[in-house]
């Protein structure tokens, strides 16, 4: 179950131009097969899906492949994998959507550790019905957001939990299994944000216990576009606004307007890659895909530990992430010194690290860090240890 990095990376051309990628947590490098699979479904022969003509049938096949591809990807039923044009979205459609269920005096939870993707939607649809809004807290010193934490807002008028499987900044990765188990137990639904976790991990819903998941595909090496999955049965109990002549069949009815078969494809393209990346002695695509997010994951793990601790020795250097349990990212800042100019002085020497607060507003804010935030540098499936030392030596002078 060997990972072999070059071999990945050859797949990029991007990886081409010289540039260190530290911003994978913001979107990832595509390889060729995803642009690809898109250009081919979108010149082949396709019209709207339907099961008469061939080229309908290409659009009904891209649409199946894309659910199923989904739920191999983070393990769960392709009937109700959900396609979104963002996370955003999705959360936007679903909380309006719950919030239909919602009454004055009902509590909705969010966590302070999450991207404002998972926490500005609820409350603005807990608003609109009188609903309250409860905050989970993590703890700034230890980064982590407790089982405990979330348990101290949870009471028999909980209708819904939103948190997230990753912090995006900070890389806490909070227990999410025992705290879908404390939700369930006051009979709320336990909706997760897996967008930074799905790119850095094997993933199953099915053994979180998330009633809704979701993921962004573009942090995955794959297009512009996201899915949530739910279970069919969860699905068909929630009455979401659709047109008349739309259908009214699940997942479809969650999904406006015509379907981008070519993105679809694409999405699809970019799981198989993961798949094929160290896919051991797998045999159907979720074992291949358990393998590749294995070895991935110990990569990272063992990349992560090289760039942390090399940053660490950098003078007058702040790491903000502190968990126990986390994704490759680090968000860090020096004393005196302004993380813009650092970003900007970075990105003249071809080393991508951005700086801000990445819409984790309130982890920003929480630390310290106010509304612009910090660097932040993340792995992906083709960062290597000279990317680590480019990324430092550029520091070292910058700070000189
Ligand atoms: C943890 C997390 N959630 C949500 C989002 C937003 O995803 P999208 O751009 O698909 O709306 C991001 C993007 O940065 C993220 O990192």
């Amino acid at each position: 179950m060997s990972y072999d990095v070059q071999r990945i990376r050859s797949n990029f051309p991007s990886l081409n131009t010289g540039l260190a990628f530290f911003d994978g947590p913001g979107g990832s490098q595509v390889p060729t097969v995803v642009g690809d699979a898109i250009a081919q479904a979108i010149t082949k022969p396709i019209s709207n899906r339907n099961v008469v003509t061939e080229s309908e049938k290409n659009a009904e096949e891209i649409v199946r492949g894309f659910r199923h591809a989904v739920a191999d990807l983070i393990d769960v039923d392709p009937r109700g994998v959900v396609y979104g044009r963002s996370w955003t979205q999705l959360v936007y459609d679903f909380s309006r959507t719950l919030a239909k269920n919602w009454q004055e005096g009902d509590e909705i939870v969010v966590s302070r550790l999450d991207h404002d993707s998972n926490i500005r939607p609820w409350i603005q649809a807990a608003e609109a019905v009188g609903a309250t809004v409860r905050w989970a807290e993590f703890d700034p010193k230890t980064s982590e957001l407790e089982v405990a934490a979330v348990e101290a807002v949870l009471s028999p008028k909980t209708k819904l939990v939103a948190v997230t499987g990753a912090g995006n900044t900070i890389g806490t990765r909070p227990d999410l299994k025992s705290i879908g188990t404390a939700v369930h137990k006051v009979g709320a639904l336990f909706f997760v944000d897996g967008v930074h976790l799905t790119p850095h991990t094997v993933v199953s819903v099915k053994d979180i216990g998330a009633d809704f998941f979701g993921f962004s595909f573009y942090k995955l090496m794959g297009p512009h576009c996201a899915a949530l999955a739910a279970s069919p049965a969860l699905l068909e109990t929630l009455n979401n606004d659709k047109l008349l002549p739309a259908t009214k069949v699940v997942p479809e009815r969650f999904e406006f307007g015509t379907l981008p078969y070519e993105l679809m494809a694409g999405c699809s393209a970019a799981i198989d890659f993961i798949a094929e990346m160290a896919p051991g002695d797998g045999k159907t695509r979720r074992e291949k895909i358990v393998n590749s997010m294995k070895s991935l994951e110990k990569y990272e793990d063992e990349l992560m530990e090289y760039l942390e601790s090399s940053v660490a020795a950098l003078p007058g250097v702040t790491l903000y992430g502190r968990a126990k349990h986390r994704t490759p990212t680090i968000y860090f800042s020096f004393a005196g010194r302004n993380n813009a100019d650092i970003y900007n002085a970075l990105a003249l020497k071809k080393v991508n690290v951005p700086a801000s607060n990445f819409y984790a507003l309130e982890v920003s804010r929480k630390l310290g860090l106010g509304d612009s935030g910090a660097l932040r540098a993340g792995l992906a499936p083709y960062s290597i240890r000279e990317d680590i030392d480019r990324l430092v030596a550029g520091l070292k002078e910058i700070l000189a």
